[in-house]
């Protein structure tokens, strides 16, 4: 399916299932088939909707300036164009930056919210100037060079040793996002706002899945934010690092199960 909406020319996404509704929002630099090894599992009791983020995979970026916001308001009109009133949003790293914003935007709209490898705090200057470092080597033509050394990164040891064929595959996806949409996606990274706030008075259940060897968000930071909701599902998966949809996708599809469960049958 594709729709549009005042910002962005075409959003794409796909529908599984039916039944109550969860959003799948991957995250940087990545598409909706990140989560394939996940949605058939949820689409036997859910109704499952997988987004290309403007500016990712069938998704175009448009010509306007992209904010985490903005990536909330494309989520918002794919709920609208399929008549969804509620649903739970999972969202993986920046998937879950965009989670939150939407939780700030669109709070009744919101069933629960898991997120999947992701923090609720803004940037702190170190990562910022990561992030500003970054965007001048891919404006310089170093995209390749930059997807070869981040990705590996995003997986644990264990993955590195046992599985390097998954990585290899995420380098091949990584490389298909164009240069101007992960410059896009890096500002609008770096520009967003601390959301502690806002989970601190979360009235809706949330999900903190976090990976011990995860090197973007450390096991540290994740286990800072997920007492502080009312309602917090936590699971701490050993030896996985960023990437459970592939380091440990059986876990993470239970955990999803459960806390889906909890969200709209409880
Ligand atoms: C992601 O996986 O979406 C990114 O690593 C998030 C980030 O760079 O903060």
């Amino acid at each position: 399916m594709v729709i549009s909406n005042r910002q962005f020319p075409s959003i794409y996404y796909q529908k599984f299932g039916s039944g109550p509704a969860i959003v799948l929002l991957h995250g940087f630099p990545e598409s909706g088939v990140l989560w394939k090894d996940v949605w058939p599992a949820l689409a036997e009791q859910y109704t499952v909707i997988v987004p290309d983020l403007p500016g990712s995979g069938k998704s175009a970026r448009g010509n306007d300036a992209i904010s985490i916001e903005a990536l909330a308001g494309s989520v918002a009109a794919v709920l609208e164009a399929e008549q969804v009133d509620q649903a739970l949003l999972a969202g993986h790293s920046m998937g879950g930056y965009i989670a939150l914003a939407f939780a700030a935007l669109y709070s009744s709209k919101l069933a629960g919210l898991s997120m999947v490898h992701s923090t609720a705090y803004a940037d702190d200057e170190e990562k910022k100037n990561n992030r500003k470092k970054a965007i001048e080597l891919i404006r310089k033509g170093g995209k390749e060079p930059f997807i070869k050394q981040m990705i590996p990164a995003l997986f644990s040891p264990r993955t590195k040793e046992t599985l390097p064929g998954i990585i290899e595959r995420q380098v091949e996806s990584g490389l298909k996002l164009e240069a101007e949409s992960m410059i896009a996606y890096y500002q609008a990274m770096l520009e967003r706002p601390d959301r502690i706030g806002l989970v601190a008075n979360a009235a809706f259940p949330m999900q903190w899945i976090i990976g011990k060897d995860d090197s973007v968000i450390s096991f540290t930071k994740g286990l800072q934010q997920c007492t502080l909701a009312y309602t917090n599902f936590v699971s701490v998966y050993n030896m996985c690092g960023h990437m459970s949809m592939l380091e440990n996708k059986d876990g993470l599809v239970f955990d999803l199960l459960d806390f889906a469960a909890y969200c709209f049958w409880s």
